[in-house]
């Protein structure tokens, strides 16, 4: 049945109620006993429709109510899953806002952790910085005492200096340090370069050699007549070379001689010590680059003072030949041919044009592993020199620069 035609049910049903308790009223009224049964039963009758009435329009009011209370609950229904799935979604929040907490505790604790151990290593740092200050204190006062001692010391030696410089024109005078710029000393710094030549050179030597050759040389110089032609120090370095000779019977070529003290003195660190050592000399012997006499010793040039130096360091006349003549000379050259050299020496004409001619014509008389030796390298009063063995240097030839020693440039033959 549907809403319409059960309401209408209803209201015909209270309606014919009605009526019908109107009409028991009505027939008690005119049909009953009495007035009394008459008014009671008119009065019961209408009792009992307005009873059903209000019993009717009650059990209306409870349907809505229970109506209401339906919706009531469906709404409460509703609105607890809402408040429920709200609550899970705040439970869940609670729970990563704990976890957050939890992190952000531990973190703190780690930076607590953190900040402690830093604090330890920056008393540490504090403590090493502390003694390192001290330490460096400690130094900069020693340096400050050592500073004192060498401004004492110092101030010692420039007295010393003071002494020894008047005293220095004396010694160098002593030493013939001022002649011609060929220092007869030998300074400390040559010795051990000429040690670490003989080195080079494959010779095993003590330093005291060096200084031996050194007075030798100078002893040799002074008993001989005339003057050896360079500085002690080249003159040590060219009997090096000399002791380096690898071959039995190493013959040597010196082109200019002048008084034969080099000679004399390569006889004396070589000759006497190895067998079949052989020198030939050529110098035309007249006189020094046009001066007749030698403007320091006033001594005329001559075959005869080299022969006397020689012989007078017992250099027996086998042990060498002397071509007078100047190196250009057909004679001379064709006669000096006549062997190879272990050592050719050049020290003759000195200009560019003299060495050149010298270097081009006897330098192919060296053996293959034999030395040139040329003289004056660098020396100012000689360019012609210089500007050579710059040229040869730089250019192509069988021979390589092993080295300049001084004044003395050292070239060996591939
Ligand atoms: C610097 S001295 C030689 C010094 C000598 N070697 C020494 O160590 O004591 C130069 C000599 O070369 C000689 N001379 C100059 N031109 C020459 C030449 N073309 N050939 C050979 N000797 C020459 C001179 O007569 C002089 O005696």
């Amino acid at each position: 049945m549907n809403i319409g035609s059960h309401l209408l049910s209803r209201r015909l049903g209270r309606s014919v109620l009605l009526v019908a308790a109107l009409a028991v009223a009505v027939a008690f009224l005119f049909l009953g006993d009495g007035l009394v049964t008459k008014v009671v039963g008119a009065l019961g009758a209408l009792l009992v429709a307005a009873m059903f009435k209000v019993v009717s329009e009650t059990f209306v009011q409870l349907k809505r109510l229970k109506r209401h209370m339906s919706q009531v609950a469906d709404v409460l229904t509703e609105s607890s899953t809402a408040i429920r799935s709200d609550l899970a979604k705040v439970v869940e929040s609670h729970v990563r806002l704990e976890e957050v907490a939890n992190q952000t505790v531990e973190s703190l604790q780690e930076v607590q952790r953190t900040t402690a151990n830093s604090e330890s290593a920056l008393s540490r740092l504090q403590i090493r910085f502390e003694e390192i200050e001290q330490q460096t204190h400690h130094q900069i006062e020693q340096i400050h005492n050592r500073i004192e001692t060498v401004e004492k010391v110092s101030a010692e030696t420039g007295a010393v200096l003071e002494r020894l410089k008047s005293l220095s024109p004396d010694v160098r005078l002593l030493m013939g340090n001022r002649i011609s710029q060929l220092p007869r000393s030998l300074e400390f710094d040559q010795s051990a370069q000429l040690l670490e030549w003989a080195t080079q050179l494959g010779l095993n030597l003590e330093s005291d050699v060096i200084e031996y050759l050194a007075r030798k040389l100078l002893w040799i110089e002074a008993s001989g007549v005339g003057r050896l032609a360079a500085s002690t120090a080249d003159g040590v370095f060219r009997a090096l070379v000399a002791m380096s000779l690898s071959d039995e019977s190493p013959a040597v070529l010196e082109i200019g001689v002048l008084f034969g003290i080099n000679a004399a003195f390569l006889w004396d660190t070589v000759g006497l010590v190895v067998p079949g050592f052989h020198q030939t000399l050529i110098d035309p012997f007249e006189g020094y680059y046009g001066e007749t006499l030698d403007r320091f010793t006033g001594l005329p040039v001559t075959r005869e003072v080299t022969e006397t130096n020689l012989t007078r360091m017992g250099a027996p006349p086998e042990t060498w030949r002397i071509l007078e003549g100047f190196s250009t000379d057909d004679w001379v050259l064709q006669a000096a041919s006549e062997r190879a050299y272990d050592m050719v020496f050049v020290d003759g004409d000195h200009s560019y044009e003299g060495v050149s001619f010298d270097v081009g014509h006897y330098g192919p008389l060296v053996k293959a592993g034999g030395v040139l030796l040329i003289d004056d390298y660098g020396a100012p009063g000689w360019p012609g020199v210089t500007q050579f063995i710059d040229e040869f240097r730089a250019g192509e030839s069988d021979y390589n620069h092993v080295g300049t020693f001084n004044r003395t440039a050292l070239f060996k033959r591939s």
